[in-house]
């Protein structure tokens, strides 16, 4: 906070009183398009903080009207909104933008849809969400950037800085939210709101690195997780809240809590009352109350109480003031829609079709059948409930985009191959989850008809999301059985799948002879299908979370820790292969699934391309390096295919030997890069030693010396390796 600032906020402090302190405290839901009376006359007593959920720039102009001519000291409201991946311009879901692995397109997405948003009065976005999650079972995971510290630590900061621009006070940068602190996306089970029980070497290793990341970057706010985290919910948790955030990491923003967060204390069976969940999240320092009331109904009685003291609560509302400083809203707390350009304009739909080309996935190219040639084909089967459906495809949490602007893989491919080819579209079912096969002949027809087969399927956008898990995660309903039927036809088929995670697919893929992964593409999902169907564009997105063969591998994911028995292609048995009344002790002794091996169906960073890039000749500068010196690793990368394309180049690291025991491999570095036919290209990653660190038995932060293991490939699966040490 800039000296001047500090001043005005104290000087406004020192003006308020107790209940206009706990008004700022206060965050309420909005009448979503109109204005009630009961919030109006709240602002005009000053009890009012902040509004979330509307969005209608006449009424959040005259709420801020009421808050500054009608109230007594005059101040500005935060206005919240869930702006999660896209406003009316609806960008991949982010686990999609995550996929890009491109921070520039995840920003420049953050951007619009912060300049989309303000255009409404919007001025605090509740993203970006940056929870670890490895559990594809928890709807939310879609919310999420995978399951990698560092990758949602770029791509987190890159969201952040989309948002919030240079400048908080310049028109069309909002407040961001780091959410959801912590440990949300380890709930047991995958089922939402559960429980997280995580060691806190891991916590700080894996799950707070994002979080760190964000505070680095100067995000405006975080929000309180709705779990319990070690048992004491993260809303009330001092040692998270107090000890780690402020008093570690000195960050200084305003903390909201979760929708009712506070209040749900008692449920968890942490206070007794909403008094005692009041007083919990007054001491961890949750600066406003999202949507429940006992900031309201507590924080006076609790201070008279001598409980709470004014200079804690002074402190929360002086980092509420700060916010509203920062955002410009004391000098003009106004939006006039008419300094904005149009939402869901030329440049922000063409910025939306890029983020969605980026974010698919291409995990198999049987016989290279893709991508489709425009000039020997005729026609085109379009099979499948997902083909032309413009609301499940822009994915969970959209509160502002229209199904009507969307574009579907129908009207994309339509608008792509013209009449040059026929488009035979028949869907075979109505939706993900119908269960009659009427619709199956037409579609093995239109498949016999045609020269190629695209199916589009998957999962409706309310199968992943908040509240929204899934114990099965199978593909939907009876689509496989229609991949079956249209099998029959005896045609190559080309499997595209909009989904809010990770589907589990083994069957299916064998099923199919290419597999395109769009996840839910957002609003210009279809005309990016089509171009990446036909060529226009080579697949480019890499796999931001691992693919289990079955549920039940999860948790899978490639950072594991090794074991003292890892399972290797030696020592991994499958069930088929082991004789009746084999003893105890014959089968391998290492740590796999007798069902499911030990590998992923698909691993993290996986992605395959229309180019074919082949990985050569890695070196390092120096065979030893002193801590605090840097490293350089290089390997050569060839386009050794017919087609230009972009690849994601990986940098993973191995630290051997440790005071905790490290993963098998950590990435630490990547880069997106083209080239054409034929070229080859030198890529460089500098590593300092900090960046090899991790936090020990101790909890500090420390590198070790001893030796590394680096690979530069384009998957966690990467094999061209060598190794370095690091000496005292
Ligand atoms: C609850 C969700 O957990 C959170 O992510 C969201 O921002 C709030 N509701 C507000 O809608």
């Amino acid at each position: 906070m800039g000296d001047s600032t500090a001043a005005k906020v104290a000087d406004l402090l020192s003006q308020m009183g107790l209940d206009e302190k706990i008004g700022q405290m206060s965050q309420l839901n909005g009448g979503g398009g109109h204005l009630p009376e009961y919030l109006a006359e709240a602002m005009r007593a000053g009890q009012v903080g902040s509004v979330l959920n509307e969005v209608d720039v006449e009424i959040v102009n005259e709420m801020q009207r009421i808050c500054v001519q009608e109230s007594r000291l005059g101040i500005p409201l935060l206005i919240g909104r869930d702006v999660i991946h896209g406003f009316k311009t609806i960008f991949p879901i982010p686990l999609g933008q995550a996929a890009t692995w491109d921070p520039e397109t995840v920003k420049q997405g953050a951007a619009i849809s912060a300049m989309e948003a303000a255009a409404k009065g919007v001025n605090w976005t509740f993203a970006p969400m940056i929870d670890i999650t490895r559990d594809p079972r928890w709807g939310r995971i879609a919310e999420s950037l995978g399951e990698d510290p560092y990758l949602c630590s770029q791509l987190g900061v890159a969201m952040v800085n989309g948002f919030q621009g240079d400048d908080l006070s310049e028109t069309g940068s909002i407040a961001a939210c780091a959410k959801h602190f912590a440990g949300y996306g380890a709930a047991e089970g995958g089922r939402d709101y559960n429980t997280a029980n995580i060691p806190e070497n891991e916590l700080r290793n894996v799950h707070l690195r994002p979080f760190k990341a964000a505070a680095d970057a100067g995000v405006a706010s975080f929000m309180s997780a709705f779990c319990d985290l070690n048992g004491v919910p993260a809303t009330g948790n001092r040692w998270l809240m107090d000890q780690l955030l402020r008093k570690e990491w000195q960050y200084d923003g305003v903390v909201v809590s979760d929708w009712e967060s506070i209040v749900e204390m008692t449920v968890h069976g942490f206070t007794a009352d909403d008094e005692g969940a009041a007083y919990e999240a007054v001491s961890a320092g949750i600066d406003m109350e999202m949507a429940s009331s006992s900031y309201r109904d507590h924080v006076e009685n609790l201070m008279a109480q001598g409980k709470i003291s004014l200079q804690q609560i002074d402190t929360m509302v002086a980092r509420i003031l700060t916010l509203k400083f920062d955002l410009g809203l004391f000098d003009n707390p106004y939006t006039d829609p008419g300094h904005f350009s149009a939402p869901l304009n030329r440049s922000h739909l063409t910025a939306a079709k890029e983020a969605a080309v980026k974010s698919c996935v291409l995990l198999k190219n049987e016989q290279r059948i893709l991508p489709l040639n425009k000039s020997d084909t005729n026609s085109v089967a379009l099979i499948g409930p997902l083909a032309d459906q413009p609301y499940e495809q822009l994915g969970t949490w959209v509160f502002d985009g229209k199904a009507k602007h969307s574009v579907t893989v129908l009207e994309g491919l339509k608008e792509l191959l013209g009449s040059e080819v026929t488009v035979n579209f028949e869907p075979g079912l109505v939706s993900a989850r119908e269960t009659s096969r009427d619709g199956f002949a037409a579609a093995v027809t239109a498949a016999e008809e045609s020269d190629a087969v695209v199916m589009v399927m998957g999962e409706e956008s309310f199968m992943s999301g908040e509240a929204h898990s899934r114990a099965n995660i199978d593909l939907p309903g009876i689509q496989e059985q229609l991949i079956d039927a249209v099998a029959a036809a005896g045609k190559p088929i080309v499997l595209v799948i909009m989904a809010g995670r990770p589907l589990t697919l083994e069957r299916v893929v064998e099923k199919v002879d290419a597999l395109l992964y769009a996840w839910h593409p957002g609003t210009m999902g279809g005309p990016a299908i089509a171009d990446l169907l036909f060529g226009v564009e080579s697949p480019s997105g890499k796999l931001p979370v691992t693919f289990p063969r079955m549920v039940g591998q999860v948790p899978i994911y490639y950072s594991h820790k090794n074991t003292g028995r890892p399972a290797s292609e030696e020592t991994c048995v499958r069930m088929e292969d082991v004789p009746l009344g084999a003893p105890q002790t014959s089968l391998g002794m290492s740590s796999f699934h007798l069902d499911a091996g030990f590998k992923p169906l698909f691993p993290f960073g996986f992605g395959l391309s229309y180019g074919r890039f082949q990985y050569v000749k890695i070196t390092t500068s120096h065979h030893s390096i002193a801590l605090g010196e840097t490293i350089d690793i290089f390997a050569d990368i060839i386009n050794a295919g017919a087609h230009p394309a972009e690849e994601v180049v990986q940098l993973y690291v191995r630290d051997l030997v440790a005071n905790v025991t490290r993963p098998v491999k950590e990435l630490k570095g990547f880069r997106r890069i083209f080239l054409k036919p034929g070229e080859r290209q030198r890529i460089c990653f500098t590593l300092h030693t900090d960046e090899l660190g991790f936090f020990n038995r101790e909890m500090n932060y420390v590198t070790e010396p001893g030796q590394f293991h680096v690979w530069i490939g384009g998957s966690s699966d990467a094999s061209l390796w060598a190794e370095f040490e690091i000496h005292e």
